[in-house]
C-alpha cells in the first residue's frame, strides 16, 4: 500500500481529522457573521455593515488561501508518492505537461516544429513554402462568439427595441438632466431669502407681483403705491431700506407693531420676490394722492443704506 492510499484510508477511517480542519476554519466565519448581525442595532449601521463586509471578505480570502495551501500540500504528497512508486519499479518519474502548456496547445493547435513536414504543402515559390496549419481554435471561438453577439445585438437593438440606441440614450440623458435642473430650481426657490433674492425682470413674474399687490397690499399702500395706512412706495424714502433685499425682508417679516403684516406665512418666497420687484418698478411714478415721504432716501447701489427696523 502506498503512502497516499494510506493517507486516504486514514481519512476515511477517521473523519474526525476533516472535522478538526473545518473546526479550525469555522470560528473565523462565525466571527464575520456575528459582526454583521450586531450592525443592525448600532448607532451607525452603515459603518458597521461595511466593517462586517470587510471582515467577511478578509475571512473569505483567508479560507481561500488555506484551501489553496492545502491543495498544494496534497499535490506535493501525490507527486512524492508517484516518484517513489516509479522508483520501486526501477523507472524515473517524468512530469506531464502543465495545465498552462496543455491549454496553450489546445487553443493554438500548433503543429510542433519537428512535425511540420507532415503539413508542408507541395508548392514552392522561390523557396517560400506554405504550411497547411489549422485555424487557431482561440481565433475560431472568438469568431463564433462575434457571430452570436451580432445576432443578439441585432435582435436587442433593431428588432425588439429592448435596448436604447445612441440617439435614444442621448435623449434619456437629456431628460434626466432636465429633471435634475428642475429639482435644482425648486431647491433654489425654497432657499430664496432676503440674502439671495434678486430683482426679477421676467414679465410673468412682475405680472404676478402686480396681481398680489393689488389683491393684498393696495388696501394700505394704494393701488398706485401712493400710500394710505402704509407708507408711499413710489418715492425714494424708505423706513426700512429700499434695496430688493430690504423690501424682501420687510414684506417677509413685516413690522407687526406698526401695522405691516408679516407675509411669510401667506406668500411663497417667489411671490415675495415678485411683489417686491413690482414695487421697485413703481419707483419715480406719480401716484394720485401721494403720502408725504417717510424715512431716509435710498440710493440704489450705495452701501450702508439699510435703516434699522
Ligand atoms: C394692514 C395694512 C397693510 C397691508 C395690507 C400691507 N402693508 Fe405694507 N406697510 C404697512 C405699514 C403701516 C407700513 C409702515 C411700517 C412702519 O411704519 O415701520 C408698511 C410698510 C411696508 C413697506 C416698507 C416701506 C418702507 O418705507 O420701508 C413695504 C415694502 C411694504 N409695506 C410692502 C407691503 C406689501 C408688498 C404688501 C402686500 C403683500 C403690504 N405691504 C401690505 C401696512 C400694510
Amino acid at each position: 500500500m502506498t503512502h497516499l492510499n494510506r493517507l486516504l484510508a486514514l481519512l476515511k477511517k477517521k473523519p474526525k481529522t476533516w472535522l478538526t480542519l473545518f473546526g479550525l476554519l469555522m470560528p473565523a466565519v462565525g466571527f464575520g457573521q456575528d459582526a454583521s448581525a450586531s450592525s443592525a442595532t448600532s448607532d451607525s449601521p452603515e459603518l458597521l455593515l461595511y466593517t462586517a463586509m470587510a471582515l467577511v471578505v478578509i475571512v473569505a480570502v483567508l479560507v481561500l488561501v488555506v484551501a489553496l495551501y492545502t491543495l498544494t500540500i496534497i499535490k506535493v504528497i501525490i507527486r512524492k508518492e508517484k516518484v517513489s512508486e516509479r522508483a520501486d519499479q526501477g523507472l524515473t518519474y517524468e512530469e506531464g505537461p502543465s495545465f498552462w502548456t496543455r491549454f496553450n496547445q489546445k487553443m493554438t493547435d500548433a503543429v510542433p516544429l519537428e512535425k511540420e513536414d507532415a503539413v508542408l504543402l507541395d508548392h514552392n515559390y522561390d523557396g517560400i513554402r506554405e504550411l497547411d496549419n489549422h485555424l487557431p481554435p482561440w481565433w475560431k471561438y472568438m469568431f463564433y462568439l462575434s457571430i452570436v453577439f451580432a445576432v443578439v445585438y441585432l435582435l436587442a437593438y433593431h428588432v425588439f427595441d429592448t435596448l436604447p440606441l445612441q440617439e435614444e440614450e442621448y435623449q434619456n440623458e437629456l431628460a434626466v438632466a432636465s429633471e435634475e435642473a428642475e429639482a435644482r430650481k425648486l431647491l433654489a426657490v425654497n432657499e430664496l431669502d432676503e440674502n439671495s433674492v434678486e430683482t426679477t425682470t421676467v414679465e410673468a413674474e412682475l405680472a404676478n407681483g402686480k396681481n398680489i399687490f393689488e389683491k393684498s397690499c393696495a388696501v394700505c399702500h394704494a393701488a398706485d403705491g401712493g400710500g394710505g395706512v402704509g407708507p408711499n412706495l413710489t418715492d425714494v424714502y424708505w423706513l426700512h431700506g429700499g434695496s430688493i433685499n430690504d423690501l424682501f425682508k420687510t414684506i417677509k417679516y413685516g413690522v407687526p407693531q406698526k401695522g405691516m403684516i408679516a407675509w411669510q406665512a401667506t406668500l411663497k418666497p417667489t411671490d415675495i420676490r415678485d411683489v417686491a420687484s413690482y414695487i421697485l418698478t413703481m419707483q419715480g411714478t406719480t401716484p394720485a394722492s401721494p403720502k408725504e415721504p417717510q424715512g431716509d432716501p435710498y440710493e440704489p447701489g450705495a452701501a450702508g443704506q439699510e435703516s434699522g427696523n
